[in-house]
């Protein structure tokens, strides 16, 4: 088998991206594996679908830690722990502090449901219909410390129609969320993979030179 890169995923409720993500890993040339799943609602019904598919998972609930960056010091050693080189935020509903998003640069990927830097935020759909736009949809982005503001790895948009509630329009957003972000790990992660090999002939060319040298 070949390589692979390991995923930590952070849901706060359903776990739907999360599904999706589940079921891209089952595919065998899929270049990530899923290693952790943590939540910070006991409740989120993402916990159900990760240990349904044999993944180890957490609960670290946010309540019980004094500040934001307790909680998010807490996260990032059992995120080490786990040896994940990628961190998924899938419906994630915490604002992470700088501190922890600079901790794991270029690392946290992030799924939003509007067409970024429009909408950032919560009650995206609401306010998307508010605007009247005719288009909304979602972005795949990579975290920095500024709210909803990193690096756009992809989006997909979808028609905003008449009689959309913010439900429906949700829910035509939700489908393409589920395909960008299975791609867009699969981008991200095959990246990944090639700059280490890239860096592995680097070495060896190295040390082949030297031992011309010698
Ligand atoms: C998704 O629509 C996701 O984009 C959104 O929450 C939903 C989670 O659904 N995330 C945010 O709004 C983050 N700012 P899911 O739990 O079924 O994946």
């Amino acid at each position: 088998m070949s390589e692979k890169i390991k995923v930590a995923v952070l849901i706060s409720g359903n776990g739907t991206n999360l599904q999706a993500l589940i079921d891209a890993c089952i595919a065998p040339n899929y270049p990530a594996e899923i290693v952790l799943v943590i939540s910070n609602k006991a409740n989120a019904k993402g916990i159900e679908r990760a240990q349904k598919a044999g993944i180890k998972t957490r609960i670290i609930d946010h309540t019980n830690y004094r500040s934001r960056e307790e909680f998010d010091c807490k996260l990032s050693i059992i995120l080490s722990n786990s040896e994940c080189k990628l961190v998924c935020l899938a419906g994630f509903m915490r604002i992470l502090s700088e501190s922890f998003v600079n901790t794991w640069p270029n690392s946290i990927l992030n799924i939003h449901p509007s067409l970024l830097p429009s909408f950032p935020g919560t009650k995206t759909h609401e306010r998307a219909l508010e605007a009247g736009v005719k288009f909304s949809g979602c972005t795949l982005h990579f975290v920095t410390a500024e709210l909803d503001a990193g690096p756009i790895i992809g989006q997909a948009a979808v028609p905003v129609l008449d009689n959309d509630t913010p439900k429906t329009l949700a829910n035509r957003v939700l489908i393409e969320e589920h395909k960008l972000y299975a791609l867009g790990l699969e981008l991200v992660a095959n990246k990944i993979l090639k700059n280490k090999e890239a860096d592995l002939h680097r070495e060896q060319s190295t040390v082949s030179k030297s031992l011309i040298n010698f």
